[in-house]
């Protein structure tokens, strides 16, 4: 939803949640901005020069055991079975699966970005012929009606990259069981889940050396400036990294350097020296606390896999 706001840079069209999120996370007195706003075009961008990091583990463990276990998974996918994918994003991690996949009916991508979705179905199209690719636009965290022509099919739903890890628990939990009803009567999930580590291993993944992540989290200002026509001035503001073993969960934050103040919209907002805004957490889980987590929601655990380090696990998982 877009709506038109007089401010000093002009008329400029104006995301109105995006707006509205600023405005009350930078209100609380603990300030915090919802990290799905991370990824605009640039922070997405931004994104998948993280997962080629050398400190960022994640994405290249997750595709090692993806490629290692996706017979695996393909063997258990009924014929004529939907893989349907949440938050697809590239798909490339899909690939992985698709290979293996025989008599797959469809792959159903769903995402937020339009340009993704287009891009990750020519791909696939060109690489799967017989393929039917059947993207949806939205939001997979609110219920998305099925397609009929998929009612009646066996499901196999994949959500990697432990996106999961970025949900309040509460929020996860809500988010799993909207995944089983969507799947339905003995859907399976494949889901990646980072596991808790060593916590040096754990900050350099999300404060690496290039400042690939501290620009990420930066581009949440920078995005402000473009879209809101705020006045940040990025330089003022670090990037900082904490694990919090309390709650098992990595926070990022953006760090004011110095006492300032900051125009958006018309609206001013005051930090202190040192103030923090939250704009991001990752879940880090053990096995057992994943699958009791996946049970809340309707899930029983099926098969597990990690890597002979233990830094990832993907899950499969059954409705019961
Ligand atoms: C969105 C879960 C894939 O939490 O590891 C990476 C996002 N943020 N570096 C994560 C992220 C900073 C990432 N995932």
């Amino acid at each position: 939803m877009t709506f038109v706001e007089d401010t000093s840079i002009g008329a400029i069209e104006v995301d109105s949640d995006f707006a509205g999120a600023l405005f009350d996370g930078l209100s609380a007195p603990e300030k915090s901005i919802p990290s799905r706003f991370l990824y605009d075009a640039a922070g997405s961008t931004l994104f998948e020069k993280i997962t080629e990091l050398p400190e960022y583990y994640p994405a290249r463990i997750e595709t090692e055991i993806l490629r290692k276990y996706a017979s695996d998974i393909a063997l258990d996918t009924p014929p004529g079975a939907v893989l349907i994918e949440f938050g697809s994003g590239s798909s490339l991690k899909t690939e992985l699966l698709l290979a293996k996949m025989r008599d797959l009916y469809a792959y159903v991508p769903i995402d937020i970005s339009d340009a993704a979705l287009r891009g990750a179905r020519a791909r696939i199209e060109e690489r799967f012929l017989d393929l039917r690719v059947l993207p949806l636009r939205g939001d997979f965290a609110q219920p998305i009606p099925m397609l009929p022509e998929i009612a009646d099919r066996p499901r196999l739903g994949l959500f990697p990259g432990s996106t999961i890890g970025n949900l309040e628990n509460a929020a996860s939990i809500k988010l799993l069981a909207n995944m089983a009803r969507m799947l339905g009567a003995n859907g399976r999930l494949v889901i990646g889940a980072d596991l808790k580590k060593d916590e040096h291993r754990l900050i350099a993944a999300y404060d690496d050396a290039a400042g690939v992540t501290a620009a990420f989290n930066l581009n949440l200002l920078k995005r402000a400036n473009r879209e809101l026509g705020a006045d940040f001035d990025v330089s003022q503001f670090d990037h900082l990294a904490e694990y919090d073993g309390g709650c098992d969960r990595i926070e990022i934050y953006l760090v004011s350097q110095a006492e300032q103040t900051v125009e958006v919209l018309g609206r001013s907002f005051h930090f202190d020296a040192g103030e923090r805004v939250h704009t991001e957490h990752s879940h880090k889980y053990d096995i057992e606390g994943f699958q009791a987590l996946a049970a809340r929601a309707g899930w029983r655990p099926v098969q597990v896999w990690t890597d002979q380090d233990r830094l990832f696990s993907v899950h499969v998982l059954e409705t019961v």
